[in-house]
């Protein structure tokens, strides 16, 4: 045990933040799913208005719990137990658990055409082995528990999990990230397990702009998809996450503005990071959040929608209608400094950080038979040493060794 247990000697004894939930809004809209085809999706791949993305250089900002002196207590630290809490005074209080590194798309972003080097299935958690490590976590204050992968829907026993994790009393919110290819055969297993909020990437409705992106024939899978989800209450909100990709995104946003009124989705546009496998991503690649806010301008006023502090999106409703639609723009315009995340990879390495080159070995501890101090010890010493923030827009930065598909998105 001795060796596994390396971080748990710089626990923290004392930060403390308040986190709050996260709000989430939806557009009354409701449509047909075919009003996809009616919107203008169209654009080639390589095509359209070629405008690079303006890279601010951001300092590392300054974190906003360090500056406001009074420090409140969280409820973890009201009931005795000490928050997990990191050197910049940020809060853990969601967690990223990435089921598999296996996916039934090949997104250009994300993986090659041939797909990567998958990880065994031996080294991935069991079900019973993640529902021990969150238990921990929920003690120590994780509240949000975000299901990802890979393609999460392709592990048999996502149910079962989903069942687990809403058996643990306090955990308040269990969510899941998925393409949505599997989601018409699943919904009504998900929502029977209990449900979580959903995110389904989709960033076109345009089948053969779809077929580019992914290399798999599958928009109308995901659109069945979203049609049945939308069925069960226990799978809302829904929020569809669109990669912001130039030449692909501007020709796509009526597509994807109808697919979402007609799901009661919100729409959200996430900036490609440096997280492909093939390490081809350039700062060139994305559109930017304020582009995407302009070209949304054009086509109804937005209005800013109030969302708590540590959510990742910008949200605005759109026009008359309403449609809700966020921003990631985490290349542009980082969020590092109100970041209460971590993430635990299909094979049990705990990171603190999407772009940590650190991890810690969960899976390791756990079959070595630690116990739940154990495990508690060494999640402190994963948080406590998180980076203060990616440093993607820094000289030197090198992306993780690991792409987004085997960490977790
Ligand atoms: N940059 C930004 N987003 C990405 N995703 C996958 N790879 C990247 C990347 N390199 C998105 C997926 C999905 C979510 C899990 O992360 O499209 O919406
Ligand atoms: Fe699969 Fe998601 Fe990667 Fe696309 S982005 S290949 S859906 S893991």
């Amino acid at each position: 045990m001795r060796e596994v247990l390396r971080s748990a000697d710089s626990i923290p004894t004392s930060v403390v933040d308040p986190i709050a939930g996260e709000f989430d809004a939806l557009s009354p809209a409701y449509d047909v799913i075919s009003a996809a085809r009616t919107g203008q999706p169209a654009g080639a791949i390589a095509g359209g208005p070629v405008r690079a993305l303006q890279v601010r250089a951001v300092p590392p900002a300054p974190l906003p719990m360090a500056q406001a002196g009074a420090l409140v207590p969280s409820p973890s630290s009201v009931d005795g137990t000490l928050p997990l809490a990191d050197r910049f005074g940020r809060v853990a209080s969601d967690i990223r658990i990435s089921l598999t590194d296996r996916c039934n798309l090949r997104c250009e972003y994300c993986m090659p055409a041939e797909g990567l080097p998958w990880q065994p299935r031996e080294e991935h958690l069991t079900a019973d082995e993640i529902i021990r490590i969150s238990r921990v976590l929920v003690g120590l204050g994780i509240r949000t528990i975000r299901l990802t992968g890979g393609e999460p829907l392709l592990r048999k026993d996502l149910p079962e999990i989903i069942a687990a994790l809403h058996a643990i009393p306090e955990l308040e919110d269990v969510a899941l990230t998925t393409n949505g290819v599997l989601l018409e055969r699943q919904a009504a297993a998900i929502a029977a397990a209990g449900g979580a909020r959903l995110n389904v990437s989709l960033d076109s409705a345009d089948p053969e702009e779809f077929k580019a992106i992914t290399r798999r024939d599958d928009l109308d899978r995901v659109l069945a998809g979203l049609v049945e989800a939308r069925r069960h209450p226990e799978l809302r909100p829904i929020k569809i996450n669109a990669v912001a990709l130039k030449g692909v995104t501007e020709g796509a946003l009526d597509g994807l503005l109808a697919v979402a009124s007609s799901v009661d989705a919100e729409l959200r546009f996430i900036e490609p990071m440096p997280l492909d496998a093939d390490r081809a991503w350039t700062p060139d690649d994305g559109l930017s959040g304020a582009q995407l806010r302009d070209l949304l301008a054009q086509r109804g006023e937005l209005r800013p929608v109030e969302t708590a502090k540590s959510a990742t999106a910008q949200r605005y409703e759109l026009g008359p209608g309403g449609q809700v639609v966020g921003f990631i723009s985490s290349v542009t315009e980082p969020f590092c400094a109100s970041c209460d995340r971590l993430r635990l990879t299909a094979d049990g390495q705990l990171r603190s950080c999407l772009f940590s080159h650190d991890e810690t070995d969960l899976r390791t501890a756990l079959r070595a038979g630690a116990s739940a101090d154990e495990l508690e010890a060494l999640i402190r010493g994963a948080v406590w040493a998180k980076p203060q923030g990616h440093g993607m827009n820094e000289p030197g930065f090198e992306p993780p060794d690991r792409p987004m598909s085997a960490i977790g998105g």
